[in-house]
């Protein structure tokens, strides 16, 4: 059996990831201390409860049960909160790591998919993000990512580990068959929030600044469907396993959205009304966010399938829709 153990694998993408293993002939073993996923999106293999860092735990699994490879997600990830509470996103984003590449040391785990952000890059000097831009984070998410994919340079050149870095854009949408999808307690990604705002599970959507330096005013993001970051998560670990070649890699799709632009698809396309107020601007926000994707597309011979903005409303309303009602 081909098996993969997925730190985070009962969160939104850690799910999606799990599912893309388990259709391209893997066993997904999960690890998630449930702090924000849900066991009920855990489908596709065995579950086991904890810390991607429980060194107790991860020895008496991989011990029992060797695996392939391991796809880190497990992680905090909410750029306001991390202002908040640094410390503990340190602690999560990084102390965890630590240990659990220690004991992959030890059990000579060879391969290793890890799920940065393009929050490493900061304010871009440039759009598109090409991965060679300067990494400057300007949020503490964003500082305790650059730290780990620091630590895995140094790790895989003393120990010999294959490590595929990548850099998500905006995860967005929902599995296309309605089996899992994206679901936050407190939500704090746009789509959800909207469509829950459409929904009238909330009564109105904070616009945080309409005085970003884009032609609307508002961010602009580059939205990238989980079923495509999936797999594109099994293609870089068939590629580690391949070659033994590290890679690092944005995956977006390379065209941005305004969040203005975001909403009025949506109302238009779906006939609904988003009641708007006004937000503070955050400083940790960058103003535009898009990913320049060619060098993934050419080393995994990977392309977008979903990642249409009007794929990714539809399959996030669907499961919404279905969620609510
Ligand atoms: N959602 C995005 O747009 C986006 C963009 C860039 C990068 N990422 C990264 O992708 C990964 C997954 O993000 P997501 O949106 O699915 O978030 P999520 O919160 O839905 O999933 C994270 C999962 O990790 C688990 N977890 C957190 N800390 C843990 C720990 N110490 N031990 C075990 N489990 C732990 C949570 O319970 C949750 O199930 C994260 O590493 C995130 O930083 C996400």
């Amino acid at each position: 059996m081909k098996r993969v153990l997925v730190t985070g694998g009962a969160g939104y993408i850690g799910s999606h990831v799990c599912k893309a293993l388990y259709q391209n002939g893997y066993e997904p073993l999960t690890l998630d201390n449930l702090s924000l996923g849900h066991e009920s999106s855990v489908k596709w293999g065995p579950f086991f409860h904890g810390n991607c860092g429980d060194q107790k735990l991860l020895d008496t699994l991989l011990s029992s049960t060797p695996v392939l490879g391991v796809i880190h997600l497990a992680a905090r990830s909410n750029v306001r909160e991390s202002h908040q509470v640094p410390l503990e996103y340190f602690q999560n984003n990084v102390v965890e790591t630590l240990h659990l590449l220690e004991v992959l040391q030890k059990h000579r785990v060879p391969h290793f998919v890890f799920s940065s952000t393009c929050s490493i890059y900061g304010l871009p000097q440039k759009i598109p993000l090409e991965e060679t831009h300067p990494k400057s984070p300007i949020n503490t998410y964003g500082t305790s990512k650059w730290m780990v994919e620091q630590i895995l340079q140094s790790a895989s050149q003393s120990f010999s580990l294959k490590v595929a870095t990548l850099r998500y854009f905006n995860a967005a949408g929902a599995d296309p068959d309605g089996e899992i999808g994206e679901s936050h307690d407190p939500e704090t990604h746009l789509i959800p929030l909207l469509i829950q705002t459409a929904l009238g599970k909330q009564l109105t959507f904070t616009l945080y600044g309409e005085d970003h330096n884009t032609p609307d005013g508002t961010p602009i993001r580059d939205f990238i469907h989980v079923t495509d970051l999936a797999q594109a998560h099994v293609k870089a670990l068939e590629q580690l396993m391949e070659t033994g070649d590290n890679l690092t890699l944005n995956l977006g799709t390379g065209k941005g959205y305004s969040v203005k632009e975001v909403i009025e698809t949506l109302q238009q396309g779906w006939g609904v009304n988003i009641p708007l107020i006004k937000g503070e601007r955050f400083p940790g926000d960058p103003p535009i966010l898009v990913a320049d994707p060619s060098k993934a597309q050419d080393a995994l011979g990977w392309t977008p399938e979903y990642s249409d903005l009007q794929t990714i409303l539809e399959t996030a309303w669907n499961w919404h829709h279905r969620t609510v009602s």
